[in-house]
């Protein structure tokens, strides 16, 4: 149930960089009202007065932290945990989950890499840790996790993650496969209005659809991909819905779809770097062919490599570019275009 209890807790979620403006209604409108106090790239903190369960179910964001103690200009470790060593914390046990037997270990974080202390440093963090709550340390292998963070913005958090291998949306990860946050997000950053005929002709392993299905609102989705295997496992995870066509079909001739039959494109095309075709005549052959079976006034998203060149492949044809954002997919720079299909004017 949400906002079933009362007190509110400030929370700390991270999420894949480029939808810091979308990031805070994201959050809310899968888990009730959220009180933003900081968005920087790729992390929210927030105040949230609901379950915990709800924040560690989120599909929009990775890690989330409880927060213990913030850091307003943090210079190091060392004394970010003389700090927290001197400081009385309250530690919500029902939120952190914890239990008589428990392991736990203390991690470092320095601009989003771990980072190592010295060996007091991380003790003295430790003691308190078990001072506080009778834990055990455990480096290797600990059921709970607490993280001194400090970020490139110079700010920093002492914490407990809430997250650690809890969500099932976070697991089962296949390679290749888009993360269900990044496609969560993507989706939401494309704003397709419900009950519209949606289609993924790159469809792949099936990120982008996962998710769609799970929001659920469509009308009709078509998932096309030019790799059998791909296809039966599409069919194998999908192949039940009354309301997906899966087909394997080469993106450049979709001859199964009629003209202007399709509201909204939303797709992760080859980018390639692993594929021997040329990209722009790749592109412009795919774009010819989306066009054709998009609508008028229809969107077009792309999640692209930045070093496609994207505004020069566009330019012969009637798209308005309506949105774009930079991200990072397994840390490759990306950007995420959004476009429209415009009339054809009378002497095109
Ligand atoms: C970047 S991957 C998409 C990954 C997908 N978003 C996922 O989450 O699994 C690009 C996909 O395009 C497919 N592909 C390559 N050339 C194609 C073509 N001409 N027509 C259709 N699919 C093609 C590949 O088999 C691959 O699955």
């Amino acid at each position: 149930m949400k906002n079933s209890h009362r007190e509110s807790r400030t929370y700390i979620s991270m999420f894949v960089p480029g939808f810091e403006n979308i990031i805070e209604n994201a959050i809310a409108r899968r888990i009730g009202p959220i009180q933003a106090k900081q968005i920087n790239s790729g992390m929210i903190v927030y105040m949230y007065g609901g379950s915990p369960q709800e924040i560690i179910d989120l599909d929009v964001v990775k890690n989330t932290f409880l927060c213990l103690q913030t850091f307003s200009d943090p210079v190091d470790f060392s004394k970010m945990v003389r700090q927290v060593s001197e400081s009385r914390l309250n530690y919500p046990a029902q939120v952190m989950g914890i239990g008589r037997g428990h392991s736990f270990r203390v991690r470092y974080s320095y601009a989003n890499q771990f980072h190592k202390v010295a060996a007091g440093v991380m003790k003295s963090a430790e003691n308190k840790v078990s001072r506080d709550l009778c834990l055990t340390p455990n480096r290797v292998n600990p059921d709970l996790e607490f993280w001194y963070i400090i970020r490139s913005e110079k700010i920093g958090f002492y914490t407990f993650l809430l997250t650690r291998g809890t969500s099932s949306v976070k697991a089962g990860e296949t390679k290749g496969k888009l993360t269900p946050e990044l496609a969560s997000l993507i989706i939401e950053w494309a704003q397709i209005p419900p009950n519209k005929t949606i289609m993924d002709p790159f469809a792949g392993y099936g990120g982008l659809a996962d998710r769609l299905v799970s929001l659920n609102s469509f009308k009709r989705l078509f998932l096309f991909d030019i790799e059998s295997e791909k296809i039966q496992g599409l069919y194998h995870q999908l192949g039940d819905k009354k309301n997906i066509v899966i087909k394997k079909q080469d993106a450049r001739f979709l001859n199964s779809l009629t003209p202007e039959s399709i509201d909204a494109v939303i797709t992760d095309p080859p980018w390639g770097s692993y594929e021997s075709i040329d990209v722009e005549q790749f592109y412009t052959e795919t774009l010819i062919e989306i066009l054709r079976v998009l609508k008028t006034h229809g969107k077009m998203i792309l999640l692209v490599s930045e070093r496609i060149d994207m505004d020069r492949i566009v330019f012969p044809f009637p798209l308005r570019l309506t949105n774009r954002t930079n991200t990072l997919v397994n840390g490759k720079k990306a950007i995420i275009y959004s476009y429209q299909k415009l009339p054809r004017t009378p002497n095109a």
